[in-house]
């Protein structure tokens, strides 16, 4: 069975979102709800009823030949800036109890199975443990992840974040408290309902004595990494000598060889994406194998599969960046292991070319959508290449090149030139048009930035407000403020299309996204394809805020 198969076989296609001439009565999305008897953004269903009385008649049908001619009504998506908030995104939301919904599927599926995973996990770690307040510690640990699944799976209200002294606290409550009071897993926007999920996970420790900074996907993080070592060596050998020019080249003919592997360097970041733990679990080798593939032939071969491709733009950016800026790349990280090890390799060769003198990246505070890079993951990559015996069955030579790179990498960090940070609002239900005004330093920090780079499919649901806008909508409308704040960053969205929202088609992405509805299904959520999608924002100017 292919990772498609298996992902498509508990769910039924997504709905399309609608397009903007579309009345929200007409479009796809709305019938969908209409079957599920629901209406989108929190409104109660329509009560659909007949009287329930044996043999009385049906409904009334009026004829209404006098009243004025229907009209051609424009639906009400966008909302206006000033009707935006959490509860109410631009487009339609995401919400669990859109039946055949992605969302559904991870709300009432994906998320018990991970919860249960996890459970195993710290019963694992439970039966290895010999000091007595520490198992009864963590048996209390179970208890809360018990609790949470049962509430997960019951539909339970969503309440407050219990004071655990993490710095996000006061961010949850007050979003709940705005924007959520009374509203439970399934109809709060999927976005939210699913972070409040992991951040609720993180309590279930961090309330602890002992288990506070406990990870538990971490195994599962280490395992898929140690797994992929066939495109581990693939890049290690290439890449442990730092990258230079070949002798002999024309000035002209080595920007050109240096934009060659830019293009490939940046086609293995995204698809790096690919290998996410929350939707490969059970994956075979086999199939990890072919996800990772890092050959040329390959990569042109999937270059067709990025539905929405920018990447000469990006070059045109990177390339400049050496003559008239500091050249200060930052990557908003997504997964830990073997994306978080292309990430690497990509800044490498960035600092090694002079193109970028500097990479900061940005991590998770704690464990976070299964597979998100935290400081442990982050630390654990950098000493597991340098020092670790994570591929008993490799060459000493590839051993070594995985040596050089780590070592190098770690040098790279001590020098400050590259610098691993996490900020809390990264772990909060925020989406990113949320950002300047949630948390005002780290926009400010990110517009001192000369690029940008967000990684994977999450870090896309948040910097478009994970809805339902048509797949033509253009990039930089999408992600609101964070392309039309004065100051707003150059951004990259390197993202293989794991989940509802698409946008950057271009003027003919409704179409192709309706052929690709119709022609492949689950092609929203297989991660067989992708986005490469800039946004020029507005660098240089002085951030303001309200
Ligand atoms: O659970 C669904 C989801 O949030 C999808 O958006 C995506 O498939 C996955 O989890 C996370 O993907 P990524 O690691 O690329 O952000
Ligand atoms: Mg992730």
């Amino acid at each position: 069975m292919t990772t498609f198969d298996r992902m498509t076989d508990y769910f039924p296609p997504t709905p399309s979102p609608p397009s903007e001439t579309e009345t929200l009565a007409e479009s796809p999305i709305m019938s969908s709800f209409k079957e599920a008897n629901i209406v989108p953004n929190g409104a109660a269903p329509p009560n659909t009823e007949t009287t329930g009385v044996e043999g009385a008649p049906g409904r009334m049908s009026l004829k209404l030949s006098h009243l004025p001619s229907k009209k051609d009504i424009k639906a009400p998506w966008p909302r206006t800036p000033s009707s935006i908030d959490p509860n109410n995104p631009p487009w339609p939301a995401f919400r669990g109890y859109h039946t055949y919904s992605f969302a559904h599927a991870t709300m009432g599926h994906r998320l018990p199975t991970i919860l249960g995973k996890a459970i195993d996990d710290v019963i694992l770690t439970l039966n290895q443990e010999s000091e007595e307040d520490r198992i009864v510690d963590l048996i209390k640990c179970i208890e809360r992840m018990d609790t949470l699944k049962t509430e997960l799976q019951e539909h339970a209200k969503l309440r407050p974040i219990i004071d655990d002294g993490e710095a996000d606290v006061p961010l949850w409550n007050k979003e709940i408290a705005k924007y959520f009071q009374g509203k439970d897993f399934m109809n709060a926007p999927w976005l939210f309902a699913e972070a409040y999920k992991y951040r609720r996970l993180r309590e279930c420790f961090s309330v602890s004595k002992y288990w506070q900074t406990y990870d538990v996907f971490f195994r599962q993080k280490c395992d898929t990494f140690s797994r992929s070592y066939e495109a581990v060596f693939e890049l290690s050998m290439r890449f442990a000598e730092p990258w230079r020019h070949r002798d002999g080249l024309t000035d002209e003919q080595r920007l050109e060889e240096e934009r060659l592997m830019f293009m490939e360097l940046t086609q293995i970041c995204l698809w790096g994406n690919s290998t996410d733990l929350s939707l490969l679990i059970n994956m075979t080798e086999e199939q990890i194998k072919s996800l990772q593939s890092t050959g040329g032939e390959a990569l042109s071969a999937t270059e067709k599969n990025i539905l929405g491709n920018h990447m000469n733009r990006l070059w045109e950016i990177v390339r400049d960046l050496r003559e008239t800026t500091g050249g200060r790349i930052d990557f908003v990280l997504d997964n830990a292991g073997f994306e978080l090890y292309c990430d690497c390799v990509y800044a490498d060769f960035l600092l090694q070319s002079g193109l970028a003198k500097e990479v900061r990246f940005h991590g998770k505070r704690y464990p976070w959508f299964v597979s998100d890079v935290t400081k442990k993951d982050w630390s654990w990559l950098l000493n597991s290449m340098t020092y670790g015996h994570l591929f008993p069955v490799a060459t000493e030579e590839e051993k070594e090149s995985l040596r050089r790179m780590g070592r190098r990498w770690k040098q790279y960090e001590s020098e400050g030139k590259w610098v691993y940070e996490q900020h809390p609002f990264w772990c909060t239900g925020y989406t990113f048009w949320d950002l300047p005004s949630e948390a005002p330093d780290l926009f400010l920090h990110l517009s001192r930035s000369d690029l940008v780079f967000f990684k994977g499919d999450l870090n896309h649901r948040k910097l478009t407000y994970d809805c339902a806008a048509p797949p033509s909508t253009e990039f930089e409308i999408a992600i609101g403020p964070m392309a039309s704040a004065a100051g707003a960053p150059k951004i990259c969205s390197l993202r293989t299309i794991k989940s509802d929202v698409v946008v950057g088609l271009g003027p003919n992405g409704d179409e192709l996204a309706e052929r690709l509805d119709k022609e492949e299904e689950g092609w929203k959520i297989s991660g067989k394809y992708a986005v490469v999608l800039v946004s020029e924002g507005r660098p240089g100017e002085k951030v303001r805020f309200a």
